[in-house]
């Protein structure tokens, strides 16, 4: 293990230069433009896993491509066999003026790497490949088969992985997924993430007149749907900070002692992480602590809401239409489908006579959860504690990883997801970074989580 630690230290800089290069290209899945670049990153980090020795194809989905990079040519008999997931996709980086330094021209300002990418997900799986590479070329080998499965449609629902799953369900399967695509609490508490929350997702769109009207020569004759909008949303949520769909808690896992124990081990300061966020005040459902209600307990949330005149000045209208895009996060045992099912009869029953309600539900995906004690997760907290020298905590995260659900029930494999990003990386937002203390932690990560692994199976 120390010839791949020093490998690791030798190799340092060339590997943040490698990070910075692979950052450069804007992959962003969501914005049709960008399609050539998909295309140029996707071939970026194939021919990087080539350059440090695996064998690595570009495979065409019927969205973006897909790339898998394995370190053997063909499976040894009874050798025990991961992949490793990530995505080269990235968040669309607007608004651009937010951000101190272009989102594809990474800058590094003290130990951060700022870019569009940094955090969620380039610097994360490219970590792994890293700690590959230290474990190939310094000679230490490794005891495990690896494939690499680096998507990219993961900001965008992951559309055509399941079928590529299904394609490469012999060559995918394995032991488990290892995945490092979401958080820790900092650099002194390491963490393995047992449970996601999933999301489900619908547009409302309200109709009231054929056209926008002249508010002074028609306000009063009819409703407005904007107005008429907000009093529907409103209606969602009691002032307990409680959803009022009906049903919505009912197959809600609540937590247990122990997780709550585990919870409790996370430093975690109300006031420090109000000014962190820049709010008033804090809010939420009433009874539990801001830990829990971000990671434990579902939610509604309007995402965008759009209605009327948004220009200079203004324009005395009673807008044609109103509409609002929503996402609900889910947490075990709560169903995508049941909650868009109650939803959508619930927000039909509150809508007045006065407008006519669509409602298109989008993209979903289930709550994941697996067991901390499963030796898998075992192993690989005793690889945290070794490359972080702290011991790790247990957590839950609020973010989604909806492809999770597909490795358990196409391939059958659970995931470790093993987070590296710290609270304030920004992810999704202006100014995303990654801290390189974090870029170092994870490539000793990567290189000790294998023989942790292989022994465990
Ligand atoms: N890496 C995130 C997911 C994540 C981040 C999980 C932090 C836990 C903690 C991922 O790239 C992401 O943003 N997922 C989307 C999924 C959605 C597009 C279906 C999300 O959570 O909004
Ligand atoms: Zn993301």
């Amino acid at each position: 293990m120390q010839n791949v630690l020093d490998y690791i230290r030798t190799h340092r800089e060339r590997f943040e230069n490698e990070l910075i290069e692979y950052l450069r290209i804007p992959s962003v899945s969501a914005q049709s433009s960008h399609q050539p670049d998909m295309q140029a990153c996707a071939g970026w980090i194939a021919s990087h896993a080539r350059q440090i020795g695996l064998r690595a194809d570009v495979i065409p989905t019927a969205g973006h491509p897909a790339v898998l990079a394995r370190t053997f040519t063909r499976r040894t008999l009874g050798r025990p066999h991961f992949v490793v997931y990530g995505h080269y996709d990235v968040q669309p980086p607007e608004p651009l003026d937010l951000w101190k330094s272009p989102p594809f021209e990474p800058r590094r300002a003290g130990r951060r790497l700022y870019a569009r990418g940094a955090s969620d997900n380039k610097g994360q799986h490219f970590a792994h490949l890293k700690a590959v590479e230290a474990c190939l070329r310094s000679g230490a080998g490794l005891p495990v088969d690896l494939t690499f499965l680096i998507e990219g449609e993961e900001e965008v629902g992951s559309r055509s992985l399941p079928a590529f799953l299904r394609q490469h369900r012999r060559e995918l399967r394995c032991e488990a997924f290892v995945i490092s695509d979401t958080g820790i609490p900092g650099l002194q508490h390491p963490a393995l993430t047992y449970a996601l929350r999933g999301i489900a997702a619908a547009e409302i769109t309200l109709t009231g007149p054929s056209r926008d009207l002249h508010s002074g020569i028609h306000g009063g004759a009819v409703d407005n749907p904007a107005l008429a909008l907000c009093q529907l949303l409103a209606q969602l949520r009691d002032p307990h900070g409680r959803i009022t769909v009906p049903g919505f808690y009912k197959d809600v896992r609540p937590l247990t002692a122990y997780e709550r124990r585990e919870l409790d081990r996370i430093p975690h300061s109300d006031a420090a992480y109000r000014r962190f966020l820049g709010a008033p005040r804090l809010f939420g459902e009433h009874g539990f602590t801001t830990s829990e209600r971000r990671t434990a307990r579902p939610t509604l949330e309007i995402n965008g809401l759009t209605s009327g005149y948004q220009g200079q000045g203004s324009k005395t209208i009673i807008p044609s239409w109103a509409r609002a895009k929503l996402t609900l996060r889910l947490v075990p045992d709560q169903r995508p489908s049941h909650v868009i099912r109650s939803l959508v009869s619930h927000l039909r029953r509150l809508c007045p006579p006065t407008v006519r309600i669509e409602i298109k539900s989008g993209h979903g995906g289930e709550p994941y959860c697996m067991s901390p004690r499963h030796p898998l997760a075992q192993a690989a907290l005793r690889a945290l504690q070794a490359a972080f020298n702290r011991p790790p905590v247990l957590m839950r995260e609020g973010g989604s990883i909806p492809i999770v659900n597909d490795f358990k029930r196409i391939l059958g494999a659970d995931s470790l997801l093993l987070g590296l990003a710290l609270p304030d990386a920004d992810a999704h937002a202006p100014n995303e970074n990654f801290h390189l203390d974090c870029f170092e932690r994870g490539i000793a990560l990567g290189a000790c989580l294998w023989p942790e692994l292989a022994r465990a199976c």
